[in-house]
């Protein structure tokens, strides 16, 4: 969703600013605007721009903006177009109070209403004006306690950053439902929506929690609960570096994130055990009945941990969209687990669908990229994926990390529930550590994918087809691609194709087969012989040596033998980079495709 930034310190807020922004700008991208509480005169002074963070900066460029004290904010429109009435900051009709938002006030048209009653002009159509007209209205000299009034008339979700000409010495952070991290720095402080925004200068961070407002000068920080009483918060420090949210030599931050998955998920391999302890097992173990809930690419990874709990551990397992297992009558007792996927660990549905099932009894896990993140801290346990920040927009990094902690952990409950023998969980184990150098080996294929992704780039559709474990890979892999590269696609379980899809299959067609060489190929290669018979054109993901395959279909893609059970967290790779290729190749803007948002915190 959207992106806020604020800053204040001694450095010039703009450059501050628009660097934040920059780093912010996956989370939103369709306008974006910076307020500076001018040095001389302590007035306002609002630039905003519809487009990237470029065009403001180009904006920007000739303009001499003096200020030490600034907010930033990048849009993804939920209420009105991208325009730049619309766009962020949003002042009050003074101009002395200025505000930035992440999230939606679900209740603005009442609280619009009230206050176009007494008079108030509004000149956008967002949720977020209402805010800054509210602060005005009720400002009685001190900015802190109109805040907390304010906030009390709000109904939804925001992270709000609020500055105003009244009290120029700071800024007023707030927190319901969206993410929002204090930077704390020397003789200086930040406002984030995120980590890395402002990991350029600093390290240290305190994690807003919901109700939590903040007040913070240029060197002090003070948190409040909503009802004004102090409270005290921990420091967390992160040890990212800096490059992580760097591009790195690579074209797209979502190349360089393919290209990371020997490291991420490595790193994701020997974090996991240090996470888990007695009472999180005891739990799991059990348990009666396991829910996953995500959504996406999150959703994805969960289909295909239900098939590794079910099959080590022997715990049923249901996947559900989060958005979809909220509003369902929930079925939990005592003995129910939930576990959240999700790498920002703020994608509303998911964090809410928990939460409301946590309410009932059920005892909840979260599997979350982002340290500190809401999910994070709302599960009653946390495993964490070790891949530091994915930029683009398309998962990538975090799907094959995900994966590692599910498989990891499904082996670790049938150790326990002695479901699985000893012997196969270290046979397994040693094949797990070699994941990260097969997956390397398939990267080195990115030349030839990139010619497939040539050869194929217009089609209109595309099929994916994939079997047991392997069919979410085939539903990853035309999520995949429809998001950066709009081409429409859709993944299909291959027995199921004959039911229906196979209608579609024609001359023009790529379908994309995984057949690697498990105990389901003979019946894939039935699958990839039936769309032959149609004159559909084939690309096959498989297994080193087969040579059979190469009769079949027009393009293979050869990733290395595993075991059965590991082959998604390779075949997953080369879909990953076929889609990138065509993305590219068809010009479109992979890190940041259209009206997509890298963090979804709302409904
Ligand atoms: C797809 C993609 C989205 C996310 C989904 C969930 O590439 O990125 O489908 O997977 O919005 O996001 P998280 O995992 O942050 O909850």
């Amino acid at each position: 969703m959207c992106g806020i930034i604020g800053y204040i310190g001694n450095r010039k807020a703009v450059p501050v600013l628009l660097y934040g922004l920059q780093r912010l700008e996956y989370r939103g991208y369709d306008s974006a605007g910076i307020a500076v509480i001018d040095r001389e005169e302590d007035k306002i002074i609002v630039e905003k721009q519809v487009g990237k963070i470029k065009d403001l900066q180009e904006k920007l460029w000739n303009k001499k903006i003096e200020g030490n004290i600034g907010l930033g904010h990048s849009r993804w429109a939920t209420h009105g177009e991208p325009t730049i009435e619309n766009a962020h900051p949003h002042t009050s009709k003074s101009g002395t109070i200025a505000i930035v938002h992440n999230g939606i006030i679900e209740n603005y048209l009442e609280l619009k209403k009230e206050l176009e009653e007494k008079g108030y002009k509004f000149r956008s159509q967002t949720d977020t004006e209402v805010v800054a007209h509210l602060i005005e209205e009720f400002y009685n000299g001190n900015l802190f306690e109109t805040i907390l009034n304010v906030v009390k008339k709000l109904k939804g979700a925001y992270a709000l950053g609020i500055i105003s000409s009244y009290e120029p010495d700071k800024i007023i952070a707030v927190k319901k439902g969206s993410p929002l991290v204090i930077g704390v720095g020397k003789d200086e402080n930040f406002i984030a929506s995120d980590i890395p925004a402002v990991l350029e200068y600093t390290k240290d961070f305190i994690i807003l929690e919901d109700d939590e407002i903040a007040v913070i000068t240029k060197d002090n920080v003070e948190v409040y609960d909503i009802n004004g009483n102090k409270i005290k918060k921990d420091i967390l420090h992160v040890n990212w570096d800096i490059s992580a949210a760097e591009k790195a030599g690579y074209k797209h931050f979502m190349q360089k994130e393919i290209f990371e998955q020997p490291r991420t998920v490595a790193d994701t391999i020997s974090g996991f055990s240090s996470q888990i302890n007695e009472d999180l097992y005891n739990t799991v173990v059990n348990a009666d009945r396991i829910y996953i809930i995500a959504c996406g690419t999150s959703y994805h990874a969960g289909l295909v941990g239900k098939f590794w709990i079910e099959k080590f551990a022997k715990i049923p397992v249901e996947v559900d969209y989060a958005s979809e297992y909220r509003y369902r009558d929930k079925i939990i007792n005592d003995k129910t687990v939930i576990i959240g996927i999700s790498q920002s660990g703020e994608t509303a549905d998911t964090r809410f669908a928990l939460i409301d099932a946590q309410k009932e009894g059920a005892k909840t896990i979260g599997i979350v990229n982002v340290v500190g993140s809401s999910l994070s801290r709302e599960a009653d346990y946390t495993l964490y994926t070790y891949c530091g920040p994915e930029i683009g927009v398309a998962a990538t990094k975090t799907f094959t990390a995900q994966l590692i902690v599910l498989l990891l952990f499904a082996l670790e409950l049938g150790l326990k529930k002695n479901t699985i023998t000893k012997d196969l969980y270290e046979d397994l184990q040693q094949k797990i550590l070699s994941i990260p150098s097969k997956i390397e080996k398939i990267l080195l294929k990115e030349k030839s994918i990139k010619d497939i992704a040539y050869k194929y780039m217009n089609a209109s559709d595309f099929l994916f087809l994939g079997r047991n474990i392997n069919y979410p890979i085939a539903l990853e892999g035309a999520l995949k691609l429809k998001e950066i590269s709009y081409i429409h696609a859709e993944g299909y379980p291959a027995g199921e194709m004959k039911h229906g899809p196979i209608a579609l299959i024609d001359d023009k067609l790529p379908v994309v087969a995984l057949a690697p060489m498990d105990k389901f190929y003979e019946k894939m290669i039935s699958n990839i012989q039936e769309v032959k018979a149609r004159k559909g054109k084939l690309i096959a993901v498989a297994t080193e040596g087969d040579e059979n395959i190469k009769e079949l279909v027009d393009d293979i893609i050869y990733i290395p033998k595993t075991e059965d059970e590991l082959y998604p967290i390779l075949t997953v790779v080369p879909l990953q980079l076929l889609s990138y290729h065509i993305a590219t190749l068809l010009g479109k803007d992979v890190d940041q495709p259209r009206n997509l948002a890298k963090t979804v915190t709302v409904e």
